[in-house]
């Protein structure tokens, strides 16, 4: 079989054809049973170099093509001896069957060699045969494993220490392991893990369109993978891709993601197709900032940066990873260097990364505010941040653009606290404890003049006291002294003979001003504290306990003035002007009032009141009743809920649903859950923050026809409530003026 042959013109010394040398491999033993078979075992001594094609052109085949033995390459190769051809003959059937067992996956190898277009049908079958053998693809259907049979593209490599890519990389493929295994390499920490037989890697990059978040470099020699490429994997995989992804670090869950539908987005081709990406479900805190890090898009301006996946970990952060944690791992990232690549791969990597870091301060700072002023820690941070930019602007010109921002923001926040105050002040009034009255512990009912800003910090030298529904401010110390006696127990005579002379809709402009400055000065973290346990933060919520309390104000207003009215006539009046001042808060979408009055109206002392509620004008009952069904809490407040979703800002939501909502899921959710980070709580609690700051994004402009006349009165009318607010009591006064009837 072995000889010189002629093709072409062009003699092939010492060569056999491949179609003689399977007839030859069928005649030699019982245990091949099909050509397909022998094929393999050829294959194996192909790949293992025993023989070759003669132009080194192909893999072996079952066609008319010349294939020599190694020891027929040498011109003067001796002719085997007699002893050598009677070892041969004795070893003949322990090789065939080794070649036999072998030589499968050396078919496998060799079809998932070929083109994908040159796969025949009986390429395709054998391949999936195999796929299902593949851990990594076990999820997968049929029909999708069908189809990679047709895609999947076989890789190896014969050295260890071989980098597939490199982190920060744009992805183009993901990877199975046949045979071998890979290290994970973070810049900065290193190995993170080993990825075995079986395993895959890859498909964060593709799935998300980020970057690649590690670097894969091979463990040893000779591994062997399979491929599937961007465009077919976006094809075939992307969207039946497995549901959660876990990152391991050290053999520990670091990141656990889910994939979501990310709406229709429109692809290279035009064409619209649903597509998936990976959202943070859990994760410890430090791989949650990387991915962030990672995952960030520079091309979006800031304000469109304001992205809502980036915001959540902003706004979160302090549940799960404290500034004293941030700001270091920050500073980290800033100055990670990377390891591996040409110098030019390096110093991409490295400018890209500052500027993510630069983006994620930037917002992070701007969040914030001068709410990092009490925090020292903080502070020093973003000063030697700030250095450390504009040092770094000398060598990477690419950086100088977000400087001045960062100069901005750190000024703003370190040198203008007079500035900054004004945006959240809080509005308290002081018990002013040299005054006789307070000795007699009797609150001073001040002007707008005398109250005072109380910094947060002074949280811990103030504290505040609620009396008869106006909170005030008193020094801690003092506090014992000045609680207020039992028999202050509110007004005892209404005052529906001042307010009845002013009209409804000025009463409600009048208490939406007041509502509106009270609610911007509710700082966005305040919400997070108070749902997390302020304590937890040594933070103030005053801003935002001040706000809840002016709800129970208003509400405690109409049922004192209801209840100390004597005079079932006027009484009809004061629920007919409510009922309007209701109506005029809706329509300046002021729904914490309007709810707060209708909450009022609805107290048993007040709607226990049937002489009353009878003689109300039916006009007045129908709309009373259509403002409390958008109280109706059934299925979790649906219809308020819908009627929010149609009103544009700026409005005024009703907070204390808010408040729920955040207490809900937190009560509902751990905060860690196997020392991960529930991040999917994180993110339902930014969305209901983030409603404030839509609620916001408007700023109220005050009735240019109402403000111009002198309110002066209805001002401070409705700055000044005077209520009752002892359930018990108002339920008493209720019962004495319309007693129970038979
Ligand atoms: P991708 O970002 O496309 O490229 C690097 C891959 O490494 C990544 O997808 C994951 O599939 C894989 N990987 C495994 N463990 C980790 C880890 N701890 N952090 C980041 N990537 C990891």
């Amino acid at each position: 079989m072995i000889r010189d042959r002629k093709y072409h013109l062009k003699t092939y010394r010492q060569c056999c054809v491949g179609t003689e040398l399977v007839d030859w491999m069928m005649q030699q033993s019982p245990c091949v049973h099909s050509r397909t078979q022998a094929v393999g075992m050829w294959q194996v001594l192909l790949e293992e170099g025993v023989l070759n094609h003669v132009d080194q052109e192909h893999y072996f085949q079952d066609k008319y093509l010349f294939y020599r033995f190694l020891d027929d390459e040498r011109e003067d190769a001796p002719l085997p001896t007699e002893e050598e051809k009677k070892e041969c003959d004795e070893e003949l059937q322990d090789t065939m069957l080794l070649l036999s067992q072998i030589g499968p996956d050396a078919h496998m190898r060799m079809i998932l060699r070929k083109p994908p277009g040159q796969r025949t049908v009986d390429d395709l079958e054998i391949i999936y045969e195999e796929l299902l053998h593949i851990k990594a693809l076990s999820h997968l259907s049929t029909t999708v494993k069908r189809e990679l049979a047709g895609v999947l593209i076989f890789e190896s490599h014969p050295k260890a220490g071989t980098v597939l890519f490199n982190q920060g990389e744009e992805g183009t493929s993901w990877y199975i392991i046949l045979k071998g295994s890979v290290n994970v390499v973070i810049y900065g920490k290193g190995v993170v893990c080993t990825l075995h037989e079986g395993d895959d890697f890859g498909k964060l990059a593709l799935v998300n369109d980020a970057p690649r978040a590690a670097s894969i470099v091979l463990r040893e020699d000779n591994c062997h993978f399979l491929r599937v490429d961007k465009e077919d994997f976006n094809r075939i995989l992307r969207d039946v891709e497995a549901n959660t992804v876990r990152l391991k670090e050290h053999d520990q869950d670091v990141l656990v993601l889910e994939k979501i539908p990310a709406g229709n987005r429109v692809s290279n081709q035009g064409n619209s197709q649903p597509q998936h990406k990976y959202i943070v479900m859990s994760g410890t805190p430090e791989k949650i900032l990387e991915h962030f890090l990672e995952t960030m898009r520079l091309e979006a301006t800031l304000n469109e940066a304001t992205d809502s996946v980036l915001n959540d970990f902003i706004m979160m952060h302090c549940v799960f990873m404290p500034n004293s944690q941030l700001c270091p791992a920050l500073m980290a990232h800033y100055h990670a260097q990377p390891s591996q690549g040409t110098e030019q791969e390096k110093m991409d990597y490295a400018l890209n990364n500052k500027r993510r870091v630069i983006r994620l301060v930037l917002q992070w700072a701007a969040l914030y505010g001068d709410l990092l002023q009490e925090d020292e820690a903080a502070m020093a941070f973003l000063e030697e941040f700030y250095v450390s930019v504009s040092d770094d602007t000398r060598m990477i010109a690419a950086l100088k653009e977000q400087l001045p921002e960062l100069e901005k923001i750190v000024k703003q926040i370190s040198e203008e606290p007079k500035a900054a105050q004004k945006k959240h002040k809080v509005l308290l009034q002081l018990f002013n404890t040299s005054d006789d009255r307070a000795q007699k512990r009797q609150p001073i009912r001040g002007s707008d003049e005398e109250k005072v800003v109380l910094k947060p910090h002074d949280v811990s030298v103030f504290t505040t006291l609620s009396v008869n529904g106006r909170l005030f401010a008193c020094p801690r110390d003092q506090f014992d002294s000045l609680a207020p006696l039992p028999e202050q127990e509110g007004p005892s005579t209404g005052t529906v003979g001042t307010f009845e002379l002013m009209s409804s809709k000025d009463l409600a402009h009048q208490m939406t001003i007041y509502d509106w400055e009270l609610f911007n000065c509710v700082h966005e973290l305040e919400l997070i504290y108070h749902t997390f346990g302020r304590h937890n933060f040594k933070k103030t919520t005053a801003n935002l306990d001040l706000f809840l309390r002016r709800f129970n104000e208003i509400q405690f207003w109409v049922v004192t003035e209801i209840c100390l009215c004597s005079q079932l006539s006027k009484r009809v009046q004061l629920l007919k002007k409510y009922i309007k001042i209701a109506a005029h808060c809706k329509e300046y979408k002021n729904l914490n009032s309007f709810f707060a009055i209708i909450m009022g109206l609805s107290n048993v002392a007040v709607s226990r009141l049937s002489l009353t509620w009878e003689k109300l004008p039916s006009k007045f009952k129908k709309i009373y009743a259509e403002f409390e069904s958008l109280m109706d809490p059934s299925r979790n407040h649906r219809a308020y809920r819908l009627t929010v979703a149609k009103l544009d800002p700026p409005l005024i939501p009703f907070m204390p649903l808010l408040i729920k909502d955040m207490t809900f899921t937190h009560e509902g959710n751990k905060t860690f859950t196997d020392n991960l980070v529930n991040f999917e709580k994180m993110r339902m609690i930014a969305n209901t923050v983030r409603t404030v700051k839509f609620c916001r994004s408007q700023s109220f402009n005050p009735d240019a026809a109402l403000t111009n006349k002198n309110h002066q009165d209805v001002r401070s009318y409705v700055r000044q409530l005077n209520v009752i607010d002892n359930q018990r009591t108002l339920s008493q006064m209720s019962h004495r003026l319309e007693p129970r009837r038979a």
